[in-house]
């Protein structure tokens, strides 16, 4: 079984792991600071074991030494959103906890994947790859795999069909400037531009920008973690199979799509070494536009960190 370690015993990462669980994707180690929260948890979904029918192992740690060996790692730790709150007013907080958890990662783990998710999220993936000093690869981030659910969530419920036949693209950085892709959104292979108004497709991107805001002003004193755990169970389960699927996340660009040294949503192929392969888009002007306006704004996230 692979080793998957969730770092942050959290909404998020308590419910990734039993995604993971689940889906006997691997053992789960729930690791957290909080004494008994992640030991807590993890003997609750051991005990679910049985009445779900899964020999997943899950083990709860405050020891970071207990990531040994792990084939994947996800970090969920930090401070999430309150009402008002954007991402990037986590910046500060969020770095001095993400460089500690990569310092261990590094220590510990080696040789494993890592999939950042905490928030600002492009800029905290940054800080995981500068700290590990891994490879770029090795380093991604979940972004697009949620933003694209939320915008077939809203086509679906827009067109009355099943959320199945959708295959959304959702690229740019997890923020304010994400670049919903309407041309590369597709209904069993139609592209919507074909098949809503444009006023339509106006709305939903608007609605999928804002898609986090939305949960957060109704939970009121947290933020979503359903579908970000759907996310991250996805992207965890492509790189333990090694399934080489082709998904928009959070990667390293090297001079694709004419950036450097930057983390940026863009479509990817993963497998078990992590990021394969960034694949190119060909965009028209506008795509363009939108993709640099949201480079630009992770790179002064990053800018501002002084690193
Ligand atoms: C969201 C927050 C977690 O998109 O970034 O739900």
């Amino acid at each position: 079984m692979p080793k998957i370690t969730i770092i942050g015993a959290g909404a998020v990462g308590a419910t990734a792991a039993q995604r993971i669980a689940e889906k006997e994707l691997g053992d789960v180690v729930l690791t957290d600071i909080v004494e008994g929260l992640p030991q807590g948890k993890a003997l609750d979904l051991m005990e679910s074991g049985p009445l779900f029918g899964y020999d997943s192992k899950v083990t709860g740690t405050n020891d970071y030494k207990d990531i040994e060996g792990s084939d994947v790692v996800v970090i969920t730790a930090g401070i999430a959103r309150k009402p008002g709150m954007t991402r990037e007013d986590l910046l500060k907080i969020n770095t001095k906890i993400i460089t500690d958890v990569s310092n261990n990662i590094k220590r510990y783990a080696p040789g494993s994947v890592v999939i950042t998710v905490t928030n600002p999220l492009d800029i905290m993936t940054y800080v995981t790859l500068k700290t590990t000093g891994f490879e770029p690869g090795h380093v991604f981030g979940m972004s697009g795999v949620l933003d694209s659910g939320r915008f077939a969530t809203f086509i679906a419920m827009e067109l009355g069909c099943s959320v199945r036949d959708i295959n959304a693209m959702v690229l740019g950085g997890h923020g304010d400037t994400m670049v919903p892709m309407p041309r590369f959104t597709t209904v069993t292979g139609v592209p919507i531009t074909e098949l809503m108004s444009q006023s339509t497709i106006d709305r939903l991107v608007e609605r999928t920008v804002n898609g986090g805001a939305e949960i957060v002003n109704l939970l009121k004193t947290g933020s979503a973690f359903y579908a970000p755990s759907a996310a991250v169970t996805n992207m965890v389960e492509a790189v333990v199979k090694d399934t080489k699927r082709i998904l928009p996340v959070c990667a390293y660009l090297n001079g694709e799509y004419g950036r450097k040294d930057i983390y940026l949503g863009v479509p990817v192929k993963i497998g078990r070494r992590g990021v394969e392969e960034i694949v190119e888009l060909k965009l028209t002007k506008e795509e363009e536009k939108a993709l640099g306006k949201s480079a630009d704004a992770v790179k002064s996230g990053i800018a501002s960190l002084n690193i």
